[in-house]
């Protein structure tokens, strides 16, 4: 199987690296091809995303991305775009070691990646500015369908259907539809402002929750904050065909090159990639490893620690071998 890897710039290259250092002490079937993007990319090539990168993405069987600075939005939405990766997948838990809100937090937010408020249609007008939000039925029923795949107890779904009657009226219709077909799992909406509430004050309840792009994209940050932060936050982007694993957290100008960054977003993000391609038992070893390198508290100064990344990821890296 082909990975394409696409360090970007500033720490996206070195979590990129330090998580390479690990997967290559597993013995799978990988290859990784290597590709350009990004802010340097553009200096260098006139373009953020090359064609040649984006061709290796396309025939890849997963993509392995760090992080991009100023151009993401061009990178990585047009990623998203071109790839059909509709769903985007954030798991929310708390690793030992970590200063969590509670312990026992693991849950999963599924957001829908490819419309919403997000759908770029926007304008000037006379008295100021609108945006249009885009809903379809199909965008709705694929990302509910994906969210009862991946569950195991409970769906939730977030939504403002009190006020956005049309819009997240058929989110919520379309949802109890999906639901009809997955009987053994647990169904239920809230409302947005509430869930934001709601991940505070008993973020233990909730197993997977579904929604649409901006609301999905707020909460998601707000959830990262809850169990540690963005150096531990990973997330995977799926999609019929293909697939891209990435760090949630961006370039970090302000400590990229000092060989400090956490990888443990973007080795979260490779464990996700294991098990989608099917290495369910390696993505355990990786994630076992990484576990046990947090409880002595081998980690990055943003945790505390006083390891290197390199190091870091050295240490567990010794763990996988040992396996
Ligand atoms: P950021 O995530 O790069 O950094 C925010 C803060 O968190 C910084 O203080 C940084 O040092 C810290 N941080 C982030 N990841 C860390 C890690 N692994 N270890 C230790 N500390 C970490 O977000 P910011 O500062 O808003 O954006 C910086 C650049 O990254 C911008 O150019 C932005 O466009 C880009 N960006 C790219 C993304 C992507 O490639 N998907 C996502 C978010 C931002
Ligand atoms: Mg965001």
């Amino acid at each position: 199987m082909k990975i394409a890897v696409i360090p970007g710039d500033g720490i996206g290259k070195e979590v990129t690296e330090a998580t390479i250092h690990i997967l290559s002490a597993l013995d799978l079937p990988l290859t990784y091809e290597f590709g350009e993007a990004g802010d340097e990319c553009l200096k260098k090539e006139g373009s953020a995303l090359p064609e040649d990168t984006l061709k290796l993405a396309k025939k890849s069987d997963a993509v392995l991305f760090g992080a991009v600075g100023e151009s993401a939005a061009d990178v990585i939405v047009k990623l998203r775009k071109e790839l059909d990766l509709f769903a985007n997948v954030r798991p929310v838990k708390c690793y030992p070691g970590i200063e969590c809100i509670r312990k026992d937090i693991d849950l999963t937010i599924v957001r829908e990646n490819t419309e919403c408020l997000y759908s770029g249609i926007e304008r000037y007008t006379d008295e100021g500015a609108e945006a249009v939000r885009v809903i379809t039925r199909k965008a709705c029923e694929r990302i509910c369908e994906f969210a009862f795949k991946i569950a195991n107890e409970k769906v939730t779904a977030v939504h403002k259907a009190n006020v956005l009657k049309k819009t997240d009226g058929l989110f919520r219709e379309v949802f109890y539809e999906v639901a009809e077909g997955y009987p053994e799992i647990e169904a239920e909406d809230v409302y947005v402002d509430a869930m934001a509430l709601y991940l505070i004050t008993k973020p233990q309840d909730f197993d997977v929750l579904v929604t649409t792009n901006l609301y999905g994209d707020i909460l998601s940050d707000e959830a990262a904050g809850l169990v540690g932060g963005l150096g531990l936050a990973p997330s995977a982007n799926i999609g019929e065909k293909n697939s891209l694993f990435e760090p949630v957290h961006g370039s970090a100008p302000d400590i990229a090159g000092k060989g400090i960054a956490n990888p443990t977003a973007m080795i979260l993000s490779s464990v996700m990639m294991l098990r989608h391609l099917g290495f369910e038992r390696e993505g355990d070893l990786v994630e076992n490893a990484l576990i046990e390198v947090l409880r002595e508290g081998k980690v990055t100064p943003d945790l505390g620690g006083n390891l290197k990344t390199m190091e870091m990821a050295e240490e567990i890296r010794k763990y996988v071998l040992e396996a």
